[in-house]
């Protein structure tokens, strides 16, 4: 048994800062909800790791747990939660079962905390998952099946490697099923080259480099134009969503469907991805193409949404949701670190101490790319060329 500082969210935090914000989650400091805590690590067990975590990246489920926006997960979770679900870490112990990784491997976490016997998440890890304990901490004990040996000669840098646990597999789970349920309807040698889209976020931006680098157009429409510009880069259409006001009226949807069919040569998008839904739902929707496929795994803006089943019907549109991957899916969307996945991490890498001002900035969306917190000061040999 060992002590370690980690970060924690409380009910009362979640419940001061709503009653100080009288339910404006616009006015909420999510910095002032997320806090230090001495956290006792279990025993190494046999098939247990013991991890030094290295650098995590900021997720977005930390402001729906702040928020509590969709369940209250800190009281649903006995009044504290040790959140964190995407980190990379130095194995510094290894129980007695395990065979896979040593002392020295550099190593990602996935967060299916419970597969489903098709390996589906029941659960995530760090988020509803019983007794689950996050890695936004020094130190931490995992089971050996849920980490993953990073590939250190890909290309990426250690923090674009840590944006990637999370989000990876998440747009790879996507993007497998988006492209295999619209293959059911329309075979490749009726259409080859798909138009694809998604809207802003780390996981839509995943998803299009999936999509680019198989040869497919690629737009991303978002309202942070730095992020769009490092996708262009790529290959990958700008669209800029400010432009149509975010979709808060139907002319604004008009206006984006009739943009779209420009861009696409009347076609229309064949895979949307949303993570969003909100008022992006019905905009995403509006420019499928036909026998278009809707995927999401996101429910930030909102979680119920409406759509007309006999449009939808006419057209062919599929409407699918996923959550995350299965435990191989993360292998596999871990060999194309660098090779696909090449992600855009904010400016500024953030110290440990600051992670609670990451939290605060990735709620005020003003960050220019996934946000990266460092945690070990010293840093092993194996990533030094890396950092
Ligand atoms: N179920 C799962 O398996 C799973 C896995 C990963 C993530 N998620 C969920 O999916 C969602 C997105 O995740 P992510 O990691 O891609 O998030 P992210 O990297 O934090 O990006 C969120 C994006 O939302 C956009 N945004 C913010 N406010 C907006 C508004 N008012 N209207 C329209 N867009 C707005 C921003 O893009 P622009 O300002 O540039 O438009 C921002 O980049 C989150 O809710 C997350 O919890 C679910």
């Amino acid at each position: 048994m060992s002590t370690t500082r980690a970060y924690c969210i409380t009910t009362e935090a979640v419940a001061a800062e709503a009653k100080r914000t009288g339910g404006d989650f616009e006015a909420v400091d999510v910095s002032k909800i997320i806090a230090l805590d001495d956290l006792e690590l279990g025993p190494v067990g046999p098939g247990d790791v013991k991890l030094r975590i290295l650098a995590v990246s900021g997720e977005h489920n930390i402001q729906h747990a702040a928020l509590a926006d969709t369940i209250n997960i800190a009281d649903a979770r006995g009044g504290k939660m040790y959140p964190g679900n995407s980190a990379i870490g130095e194995v510094i112990e290894v129980g007695s079962d395990v065979s896979k990784l040593t002392v020295g491997d550099i190593v990602a976490t996935h967060c299916n905390g419970e597969p489903d016997r098709y390996g589906f998440p029941l659960r995530i890890w760090a988020y509803d998952q019983p007794e689950s304990i996050g890695w936004y901490s020094k130190e931490a004990v995992v089971g050996a099946w849920q980490l993953v040996k990073v590939p250190l000669d890909c290309g990426l840098s250690l923090w674009e490697m840590a944006a990637l646990p999370l989000r990876a597999p998440t747009a790879y789970h996507l993007w497998r099923r988006a492209l295999g349920i619209y293959r059911v309807k329309v075979p490749y040698e009726r259409r080859a080259v798909l138009n694809v889209m998604s809207f802003g976020g780390g996981v839509g931006e995943l998803f299009l480099m999936l999509a680019k680098s198989e040869g497919h157009n690629a737009f991303f429409c978002a309202g942070n134009a730095e992020r769009r510009e490092s996708l262009e880069k790529l290959g990958i259409h700008g669209i800029d969503q400010k432009a149509f006001n975010r979709f808060q009226s139907p002319q604004d949807v008009k206006a984006f469907n009739k943009a779209c069919k420009v861009l696409t040569d009347g076609e229309g998008m064949h895979l949307v991805c949303d993570m969003l839904r909100g008022p992006v739902f019905e905009a995403g929707l509006a420019v499928a193409a036909r026998c278009g496929v809707n995927v999401s795994a996101g429910w930030q803006l909102g979680q119920e949404v409406t759509y007309n089943s006999t449009v939808q019907s006419v057209k062919q549109v599929s409407i699918d949701h996923t959550h995350y991957e299965t435990p191989e899916g993360c292998e596999a969307a871990t060999e194309l670190y660098g090779r696909v996945f090449k992600p855009t991490i904010h400016r500024e890498v953030y110290r440990f101490e600051d992670l609670p001002r990451c939290m605060q900035e990735t709620h005020e969306n003003t960050q220019t790319g996934i946000p990266i917190i460092r945690v070990a000061d010293e840093m092993p040999p194996s990533v030094q060329k890396l950092l």
